[in-house]
């Protein structure tokens, strides 16, 4: 066992651990002087490219944007649609950072079959599909 520290609430998955090694190290980007909460995400695409994204907060509060949201766009604005995974990483080590719902929306317009891994520092995390995370939900396919 080389990483004993790190033991996760579910099963383990291949590229798990380094995608939330990756939304940590995003997480040093956060652009968060208001809040002081700095939030790191990466994507993983079905093809396994990853996009990292972290919030990017404005002294016109309302103009803030989420680290998921801003992780989803970077790949879109790139040409992938299609994505695996997203970890999500904060500085709270008494929960598991949780997607707000602006976020979960904007992750089901790319479908409702996908994983969310939400982690602590020490890499513990609670995984949870799109799916799960905003049931009945309103997307594309309703239009
Ligand atoms: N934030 C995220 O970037 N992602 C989340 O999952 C929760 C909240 C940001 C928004 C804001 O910049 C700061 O965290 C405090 O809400």
């Amino acid at each position: 066992m080389s990483t004993p520290h790190l033991t996760p609430e579910h099963g383990m998955q291949e590229g798990v651990m380094g995608l939330i090694r990756t939304s940590l190290e995003a997480k040093e980007f956060a652009y968060c002087p208001y809040s002081k909460f700095p939030v790191g995400a990466a994507l993983m695409t079905r093809d396994g490219k990853v996009f990292t994204g972290c919030n990017v907060e404005n002294a016109c509060y309302n103009l803030g944007v989420c680290a998921e949201r801003n992780a989803i766009s970077k790949a879109v604005s790139e040409g992938y649609r299609d994505f695996k995974a997203i970890a999500i990483a904060s500085k709270m080590t008494d929960q598991f950072i949780s997607p707000c719902g602006g976020c979960r929306q904007f992750m089901r317009e790319f479908g409702v079959n996908w994983d969310v891994y939400m982690s602590k520092p020490d890499g513990t995390y609670k995984q949870m599909t799109v799916e799960a995370l905003l049931p009945r939900s309103f997307g594309p396919e309703d239009l």
